[in-house]
């Protein structure tokens, strides 16, 4: 339970810094066009991260599902999952905004995230948490690169600067959820590194095809 007090004021405080980021996105009649390439990176981009956003909410939905029960347990998760959903109305918005064609996969997305959360938290609440320290490695990972890619375009634009405001809080909260995840004892669950490696390839994968499909 000490943990839980120590985590949540850093959640909280993380969580309203992404909802200020979301009022940037507007376009300014002097800002420049997006280039063709800039438009097709940004697409794919927000498409896998929309997806991977739905994968997150439904892991929080699966775990919850299963550990819902535990007093100690079911305020960390459920602060976990009112992050996700926020991530997942940003992206939502940006899909909008951009016109971008979502992932095919999201009945798939859903119903795996819901697998693997309900099914690791099955396995023990170490298990749930160790699900949740290799989904957030990769996610953490993942949103460095595309911030990397981001400042690659040299010529400012308020809408890459929007997006590259919104993956970096969300980076922010998903590192959050990693270590919160570790002071959880997510490295004593049984087979730690099976199933930390298992999962991260799936995670991997996952991105891998929800970019094109
Ligand atoms: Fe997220
Ligand atoms: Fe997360």
């Amino acid at each position: 339970m000490l943990a839980i007090r120590r985590a949540s004021p850093i959640i909280v405080k993380s969580c309203r810094s992404i909802s200020t980021v979301h009022n940037v996105s507007k376009v300014s009649p002097n800002d420049r066009d997006l280039t063709q390439y800039e438009k097709v990176v940004i697409s794919r981009m927000i498409r896998v991260d929309q997806s991977g956003e739905v994968g997150a909410y439904y892991i929080y939905k699966g775990q919850i599902a299963v550990l819902g029960e535990d007093p100690k347990l079911r305020p960390l998760l459920e602060i976990m999952w009112d992050q996700e959903k926020h991530h997942l109305e940003l992206f939502d918005n940006l899909v909008g905004e951009h016109r971008v064609r979502p992932s095919l996969l999201r009945p798939i997305w859903e119903a795996a995230g819901f697998l693997v959360g309900a099914s690791t938290a099955l396995m023990g609440k170490e298990a749930a948490m160790a699900c949740t320290e290799a989904v957030e490695t990769v996610i953490g990972k993942h949103y460095n690169e595309q911030l990397r890619e981001l400042r690659a375009f040299r010529n400012p634009n308020r809408q890459l600067d929007y997006l590259s405001k919104t993956v970096s809080s969300c980076r922010d909260d998903e590192l959050e959820h990693h270590d919160i995840a570790v002071d959880h004892n997510a490295r004593q669950a049984p087979f730690h590194s099976l199933l930390s490696a298992v999962i991260k390839q799936g995670c991997k994968s996952a991105i891998w095809i929800a970019a094109r499909v």
